[in-house]
């Protein structure tokens, strides 16, 4: 198996994870339970951050995309870090703003920001917001001239770069919920609109191409598409961006059938958009624009591991073997979303040699409740500690109360030393929120 440096097997054939004893940490703090790897986030920021300074001058900032994993502890970690966040909601910005987090080093993103979450935003001094329709660009500057303010904005554009992991496409229609296109001139239009809008400052664009994308051709195809509109845009309006957001996307390792990247690794796609960024600017007679990129799954997702218990194990002959855990879809609905692939392990038996394909189902009632399919474990028995690698992004984030079953709780691990940075639900926060009404008393 292809483990990074602070996951190993340990002299007991236990799963270490952050110098913790993976079946420890079951014992301490109960299963289900989400690990992060503080190291592994630390270097993946350091690494990102580190390609700007060096390769750059410092003239750009990394934004952890923190919609991959949100919660009080990340926003400090990122601010320890030196680097930005980007947030989608009033709760993720609520939360960054509870830990301390800068509110100028945010970018507040979303197709359809709620008139609260732009005053929200607005009152908290956020530095950008990313606007994404015509709508949110007349509420956003009517809600700042009513604060006196002129608010910095970028838009959002569809630079017709489709990509998701090896495969890559360039289209002519967008077909996207988010965004402003450039193939149809809408990302034309708003930026004639804007620069007449007196509270608001345009400062440059923004573009997110797609998710778990290995490719670094199609980073650079999407460079190349925003700074030919960038040229467009001085030409035609004599606006000149100074800053270029080229969104997150990079992939990460879940499997075998997936590249694995060391943070160093992640650091060289940087270094390909930021020579392509150069390139561009000489081409085209640009200034080097302020450069921003948005990881989250990359920072977050290899950081993090869910340690379940083994219940019921039911074998179908001939048709399949479940394993089932006290998880489900409602601590990582990512399979039932998209037929996600993991890999398992049996942390307290980490050293055996897998022997069979399981699929490993979760505890809720619906028949598409799988944590992963098709995965090979050891004979499998009741009371083991499964391991799900590679789910610290978008898993805790996605959590649901589903069949009301308790979010589990989230330890951060480093040297040796585990914490909780999420606290577990108890049954009555299940209930905390729910009023039954007079009339049904
Ligand atoms: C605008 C934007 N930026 C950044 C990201 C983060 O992408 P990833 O977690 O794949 O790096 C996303 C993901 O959906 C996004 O929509």
């Amino acid at each position: 198996m292809n483990f990074r440096d602070t996951l190993k097997i340990n002299r007991e054939g236990h799963l270490e994870i952050g110098g913790c004893d993976a079946v420890g940490l079951a014992k301490s703090f109960g299963t289900p339970l989400y690990v992060m790897d503080e190291k592994y986030i630390r270097d993946m920021c350091a690494a990102y951050r580190g390609v700007i300074e060096k390769e750059y001058g410092g003239r750009g900032l990394v934004l952890y995309a923190s919609k991959a994993f949100s919660c009080l502890a990340i926003y400090k970690i990122a601010k320890e870090e030196g680097i930005g966040v980007d947030v989608v909601s009033g709760g993720e910005l609520y939360t960054a703003i509870k830990a301390g987090f800068p509110a100028d080093k945010i970018y507040m993103h979303g197709n359809n920001k709620l008139r609260e979450e732009l005053e929200y935003a607005l009152d908290c001094g956020v530095g950008t917001i990313v606007v994404d329709s015509f709508n949110e660009l007349d509420l956003l500057d009517g809600l700042a001239a009513a604060r006196g303010k002129t608010q910095d904005i970028l838009f959002r554009v569809n630079p017709g770069v489709e990509a998701h992991t090896h495969h890559f496409i360039q289209t002519a229609k967008t077909d996207s919920k988010f965004g402003f296109s450039l193939a149809d001139g809408t990302a034309e239009k708003i930026t004639a609109v804007a620069l007449g809008k007196k509270n608001l400052r345009l400062r440059g664009y923004h573009c997110h191409i797609g998710s778990q994308i290995f490719e670094k051709e199609s980073f650079r195809l999407a460079v190349g598409k925003m700074m030919a509109f960038m040229a467009d845009m001085k030409a035609k309006f004599g606006f000149e961006a100074d800053r270029l957001n080229l969104g997150g996307g990079y992939g990460i390792w879940y499997t075998d059938e997936d590249k694995k990247i060391t943070p160093s690794g992640y650091a060289a796609y940087l270094e390909t958009i930021i020579s392509e960024v150069a390139l561009r600017a000489k081409e085209y007679g640009l200034k080097e624009p302020f450069l921003l990129i948005e990881p989250g799954r990359s920072i977050v997702g290899e950081a993090g591991v869910t340690l379940y218990t083994v219940g019921a194990i039911k074998d179908i002959p001939g048709v399949k073997k479940y394993v089932a855990v006290d998880g489900g879809m409602f601590d990582n609905p990512r399979y039932a979303l998209y037929q996600a692939k993991y890999t398992a392990l049996l942390a307290n038996r980490a050293a055996e040699k897998p022997e069979e394909v399981v699929s490993v189902a979760g505890k809720c009632c619906e028949s598409g409740d799988i944590v992963c399919a098709n995965v090979m474990l050891p004979k499998a028995e009741t009371g083991d500690i499964l391991a799900v690698l590679s789910t610290g992004a978008y898993n805790y984030s996605m959590a649901s109360n589903y069949n009301r079953n308790r979010i589990p709780p989230v330890v951060l691990v480093k040297d040796g030393f585990a914490e909780y940075i999420v606290k577990p639900q108890s049954y009555e926060d299940l209930v905390r929120n729910d009023v039954i009404p007079e009339r049904l008393q």
